[in-house]
């Protein structure tokens, strides 16, 4: 992979070598918010024309669907995407995905063709084969990572690496607690505490393969993994004492919310952070007033889209080349995915996409899905 890619870059290095005229152009599209399996269809779209000066046209490569795509689609999310009345009016969705640079604009000098990118404004449609974009809109992808690794960088890998560091002051050997551990957030919590040297209690569902479960977080690094109705024991605050020598814990990151997080939150120790990024079973999320006066407990949001508003696109790039190097040595994993390839027919292609989207948000299948556009 890396060879063919390196090959890739040295060929295409010359400006406007290649062309995406010739290549069939299809995108997943919307006019109204609501139900993505009746709002949602596949698209042809007139070719791209070449890019102005400022801008880049990309070969779309894969597309995540994240949870918040389906948030977004169904209009229950901040972020939205932009309407593109030159295609009638409607919206393309997606948000995340990896691209190859095809063509750039006379004054872009950042990128060539050939070069991996991603990303970093919100929204941009990536459920598409093709997208134009505008230089800033894009962070180069470092060599050496596979494509998946590449495609599902910029979302929650950086969400886990900013709410370990960002809220709690955390040394070597401290423990944290987080619940929808084997989300793909919740995965790369693991994997980039074990980088840093951070022990991790992780809490899941319970489920017929639980011993399963527990074993492959455990493999990611994890310290301890138990299930919420493991965690409602009695006997689990004092087992969580033992296993940190009494040592408090710090930093609970919550994506699930209701009655489990305000168990997990009870774990936490004097002068702790809980750091809440997503609400997975869509129950509100209700502590103790106890725990703010006695204990000291702040509650925070944390949202990957605000950082990246909040923040320059150097520091952007450089969030990313550290993710990118952990990658590269081994130590963060791409999630555990299927990709699913589309295909055929318009009508065809946005009945591959439903499922997808079936597969995707159905919880439970374990798997991040990603879309890919066949070249046809
Ligand atoms: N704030 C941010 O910047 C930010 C960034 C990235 C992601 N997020 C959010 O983080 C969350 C996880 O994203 P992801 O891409 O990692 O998701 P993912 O890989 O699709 O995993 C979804 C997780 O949610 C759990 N889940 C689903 N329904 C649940 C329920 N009713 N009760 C408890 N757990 C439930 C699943 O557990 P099972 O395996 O048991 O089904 C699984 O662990 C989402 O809410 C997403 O929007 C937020």
């Amino acid at each position: 992979m890396f060879l063919r890619r390196h090959l890739r870059v040295t060929l295409l290095s010359t400006r406007h070598i290649s062309s995406l005229a010739n290549s069939p152009h299809r995108a997943v599209v919307y006019s109204s918010t609501g139900n993505p399996s009746q709002v949602l269809s596949a698209r042809a779209l007139p070719p791209l024309p070449p890019p102005s000066p400022t801008h880049l046209n990309l070969r779309v490569l894969l597309s995540p669907i994240n949870p918040a795509d389906i948030n977004v689609i169904e209009g229950v999310y901040p972020s939205k995407p932009s309407i593109r009345p030159d295609l009638g009016n409607v919206f393309i969705a997606g948000n995340e995905g990896l691209a190859e640079v095809v063509d750039v604009g006379d004054s872009v000098n950042s990128v060539v063709p050939g070069d991996w990118v991603v990303m970093s404004k919100p929204q941009a449609g990536t459920w598409a084969s093709q997208l134009s974009v505008g230089e800033g809109d894009v962070i180069k992808v470092p060599q050496g990572l596979s494509e998946v690794q590449a495609a599902t960088m910029s979302v929650n890998p950086p969400t886990a690496l900013c709410m370990l560091r960002d809220f709690a002051s955390l040394s070597p050997g401290d423990y944290i607690v987080q619940n929808g551990a084997n989300s793909a957030v919740g995965q790369a919590v693991i994997q980039i505490s074990a980088a840093l040297s951070l022990k991790t209690i992780n809490l899941v569902r319970d489920r017929p393969d639980i011993s399963e479960l527990k074993s492959k977080l455990s493999s990611l690094g994890a310290t301890h993994v138990l299930t919420y109705d493991e965690l409602a024991e009695k006997s689990t605050k004092t087992r969580v004492k033992e296993w940190t020598s009494g040592r408090s814990i710090k930093l609970g990151l919550n994506c699930v919310g209701g009655r489990d997080t305000t168990l997990m939150t009870g774990l936490l120790g004097h002068d702790a952070h809980l750091v809440s990024y997503g609400a997975m079973s869509k129950s509100p999320l209700s502590l103790p007033t106890s725990y703010f006066i006695f204990k000291n407990l702040t509650s925070h949001g944390f949202w990957m889209s605000r950082w990246y508003d909040s923040h320059s696109k150097s520091d952007r790039e450089q969030l990313l080349a550290e993710l990118a190097d952990m990658m590269i040595a081994g130590k963060l994993h791409a999630p555990e995915h299927e990709i699913v390839t589309l295909r055929g027919s318009d009508e065809q292609v946005s009945e591959q996409v439903r499922e997808a989207i079936g597969k995707g948000s159905a919880g439970r299948h374990g798997k991040k899905v990603l879309l890919r556009f066949a070249e046809e």
